[in-house]
């Protein structure tokens, strides 16, 4: 079986680790999480890599030059995932870096090569991302440590019963003056790529973003005597803030506002809700855009709890500005995507990714790959094994141009 063919294989071996029977959700800590890790730890092994993990709990497999001291290239994705989720989103990143490697088994390099399968990149269990990658660069803060899922479990806590080590993160942290960057091949999540008939791009940006959560609270009470007028009903308050975030979203050219998560309480037919929590995720390529609107979502969300006698509260999760990928480590990229025949076109991700944290301490740059009707966070995902192929050569070639 060629590459591409074993890998998909792997991803789907890899969508049966999961929280859920019927679907693919894989958050942090979790047992989903612990046996897709163990799958990848021993393909890493079979690639001839030598595994470890962090104390954050990335599993990371090493290629060592046999040089002292050599300088270390990161390659790499995610292997957690969304609810519900589609199988390539992350997985593709780590298991095309484990397959670049191999023709260069026995093949002598001038640096290491660490591939890196993070464990949290897109924050579902916390809501907080990149926790793997933001222990790399050392930015995991006691703040973030402490925040609590759904079920009261801390961050610390679920590092510790995942086998990592919240009082250890130094040790998971690496030196940039080591480092010669990181890589990562990654599902492009969007239509251009094969409006454009192209199977890979390069990425130039990624876009900033800013996610909140936002609390409606009123007085829960019952449904069959409280008249209407006397109410404090904190869900038409969520819905007019939820129409008011569309509205601005499409009112605001580039803008993207989703609302992704709303929890109702107390949640019974016959009880007025007393508590409504939403999620807001607001991104534009324009830094000062998202600023902008996301104080002016928040003045809107204070004069709708205002009118109706309600309160609100709104908590900061996370704020990404955007980042601009390395242009040397990028035109290594790019140059190996023309030796692999294909034309380099340049994309902005409007999606997050490892990248954007790592970027804050050593060059990055991005591959993404052509899917399906652009179609990602759903089961649907589809990538085409002749792409994956191209993934595999252009990530292999650009090892051999660092290589010199
Ligand atoms: C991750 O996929 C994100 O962009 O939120
Ligand atoms: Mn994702
Ligand atoms: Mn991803």
């Amino acid at each position: 079986m060629d590459a591409a063919n074993r890998l998909m294989r792997r991803c789907d071996e890899l969508n049966k680790c999961s929280e859920e029977p019927d679907c693919l959700t894989r958050r942090y800590g979790s047992d989903a999480l612990r046996q897709a890790m163990r799958l990848v730890a021993g393909w890493m092994a079979d690639a001839g890599l030598e595994t470890r993990r962090d104390a954050a709990g990335n599993l990371i497999g090493r290629r060592s030059s046999g040089v002292a001291p050599a300088k270390i290239l990161l390659l790499g994705s995610h292997l957690d995932s969304v609810r519900d989720g589609g199988k390539y989103d992350g997985p593709l990143g780590v298991l095309t870096a484990i397959a670049a490697l191999e023709p260069f088994q026995d093949a002598r390099l001038p640096f290491d090569v660490e591939v890196y399968a993070f464990a949290d990149e897109e924050g579902l269990r916390f809501h907080t991302a990149y926790l793997g990658s933001r222990a790399v660069t050392g930015d995991l803060d006691a703040a973030t440590l402490a925040v609590r899922d759904a079920d009261g479990v801390t961050v610390a806590a679920a590092m510790r019963a995942f086998g990592g080590d919240p009082d250890n993160l130094d040790s998971a942290a690496r030196d940039p003056a080591t480092l010669l960057g990181y890589i990562e091949a990654h599902i492009e999540q969007g239509p251009v790529l094969e409006r454009r008939n192209l199977p890979v791009g390069v990425v130039t940006e990624i876009i900033g973003q800013i996610k909140q959560t936002i609390v409606f609270t009123g007085v829960a009470g019952h449904g069959g005597t409280v008249p209407m007028a006397m109410r404090a009903d904190a869900l038409p308050a969520a819905a007019e803030y939820v129409l008011a975030v569309e509205k601005i979203g499409r009112a605001s050219p580039g803008l993207v506002a989703t609302v992704g998560k709303m929890s109702v309480a107390p949640g019974a037919a016959n009880v007025i809700p007393g508590r409504v929590e939403l999620s807001l995720d607001l991104r534009h390529a324009d830094d000062a855009v998202w600023r902008a609107k996301a104080r002016e979502l928040e003045a809107i969300a204070r004069d709708i709890a205002l009118e109706r006698g309600l309160t609100m509260e709104i908590s900061p999760i996370m704020a990404t500005p955007g980042i601009t990928c390395d242009p040397t480590l990028t035109a290594v990229l790019e140059s190996a995507i023309r030796t692999a025949g294909v034309e380099p076109l340049r994309l902005v991700s409007g999606a997050g990714h490892d990248a954007v944290p790592l970027s804050k301490r050593m060059p990055v740059a991005m591959l993404f790959v052509r899917c399906q009707d652009g179609v990602s966070h759903n089961p649907a995902e589809s990538v085409d094994p002749a792409d994956v192929t191209v993934v595999i050569t252009v990530l292999t070639k650009t090892i051999w141009e660092l290589a010199g």
